[in-house]
């Protein structure tokens, strides 16, 4: 069990002076011993170069990496103690599982007998003692991916680092290998560092998820601080499905009360007015916290016209345009909406997020003392 530290780390391909941008922009970020770090983020966004770097595949442009204390920036992959997974599976073709295990330690110089028995036990583990005969070609795609991990397995590494090792599987063998993984994290108590771009794998089984855009880290928090508290407009624009609603609005006060407004939409956000100035805001709704109201219901609603319904087999998506505004709401099918027909939605208070237009980073909300409904805004950019 290791501890990753990885300070200020960039990496620029080509010449800076021909305008190339960082791939990785000053990512700074402790993995701590036995987590299970999934960085998540779109394609193109650094993952696997900041992953490469700090198994020592890439030279870095700047920064440091530490294992445990010690800095490893330019020390050699082999000597990391770090053992990576790859989205390809990269056996060996000619070779039996049983070698393909025990291939990095016959490198290491290890008897035949103690090979032996660590393939072995790896293969109990994964469950692949059936399997030790055969080929690579022979076996399924979830088959080679158990097969790469044991090969990471054998060497005790102090972490794993695994480059979105499921994206070449199909769904339902993507689920369930998940599920293992998580359950061989908890077994094993190491330190992963596992990258992908699939929300889905980093709310199931991140202990903690750091989201990249462009090379820069936008948030790291448990899975639930990521999707509950979302610290950019990038970050709730990118989790859950259909993403955070974003609407461009504007916080005012109304009478004694401070207000998100915008064309065809208000929230009352139930806390007095104070002396904030009006501002522009980026206001965010997830689209399982509207809900759905007649359109007779008096106050303050979001009022549009659906224009189509997803079915999602459990739940409904209903896509909605509120003025210029696309919005989507998600609730238990069926919803019993149509195409076409009006629609209006409200929403609580504290369901709402506010983000800086400018910067893009979440204003601060804190709960109001007085009441548990209601919240106090500070209106300061984090
Ligand atoms: N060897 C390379 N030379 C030049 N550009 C690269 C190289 N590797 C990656 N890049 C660029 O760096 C950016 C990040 O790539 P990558 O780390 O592979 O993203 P991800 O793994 O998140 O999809 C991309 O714009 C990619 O084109
Ligand atoms: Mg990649």
């Amino acid at each position: 069990m290791s501890r990753i530290r990885i300070e200020g780390l960039s990496k620029t391909f080509g010449h800076a002076r021909r305008g190339s941008t960082a791939a990785v922009d000053s990512v700074s970020l402790d993995i701590d011993h036995g987590e299970f770090l999934v960085l998540l983020g779109p394609s193109g966004c650094g993952k696997s170069t900041l992953l490469r770097m700090i198994a020592g595949l890439l030279p870095p442009s700047e920064g440091r990496i530490l294992l445990d204390d010690r800095d490893i920036t330019h020390v050699a992959p082999k000597d990391r103690d770090l053992a990576m997974v790859f989205q390809s599976y990269a056996l060996y073709p000619h070779l039996t599982v049983a070698r393909n295990l025990g291939f990095p330690l016959r490198t290491r110089g290890w008897s035949r007998t103690r090979i032996d028995g660590k393939v072995r036990e790896v293969a109990a583990l994964l469950g692949l003692e059936e399997l030790l005969k055969r080929r690579p070609k022979e076996l399924s795609g979830g088959q080679r991916q158990r097969v790469a991990l044991g090969r990471a397995l054998v060497r005790d590494p102090g972490a794993f680092l695994m480059d979105e090792p499921l994206s070449n599987l199909d769904a339902k063998l993507r689920t369930a290998t998940r599920t293992e993984l998580a359950a061989l994290h908890q077994q094993l108590g190491s330190t992963f560092l596992y990258v992908t771009h699939d929300q889905v794998e980093a709310m199931t089984m991140a202990s903690r998820i750091a989201v990249l855009n462009n090379g820069r880290l936008e948030q790291a928090g448990t899975p639930s601080e990521v999707y509950d508290t979302p610290e950019s407009v990038f970050v709730a624009g990118f989790m859950g499905s259909p993403p955070m609603n974003l609407i461009d609005a504007r916080l005012e006060s109304r009478g004694d009360r401070l207000r998100v407004t915008a064309r065809d939409l208000e929230v009352p956000l139930e806390h007095p007015a104070g002396d904030l100035p009006p501002r522009d805001v980026v206001l965010g709704v997830r689209p399982e916290h509207l809900a759905l109201v007649s359109e007779h219901t008096r106050g303050p609603l979001f009022r549009g016209v659906v224009d189509a319904i997803e079915n999602l087999g459990n739940e409904e998506v209903a896509l909605c345009s509120v003025g210029d505004t696309k919005l989507a709401a998600r609730g238990p099918r069926p919803l019993g909406l149509q195409p076409g027909e009006p629609v209006a939605f409200t929403t609580l208070p504290e369901h709402t997020h506010l983000f800086d237009p400018t910067t893009g980073r979440r204003l601060v909300w804190r709960p109001h003392p007085d009441a548990v409904r209601h919240v106090a805004l500070d209106a300061q950019a984090v």
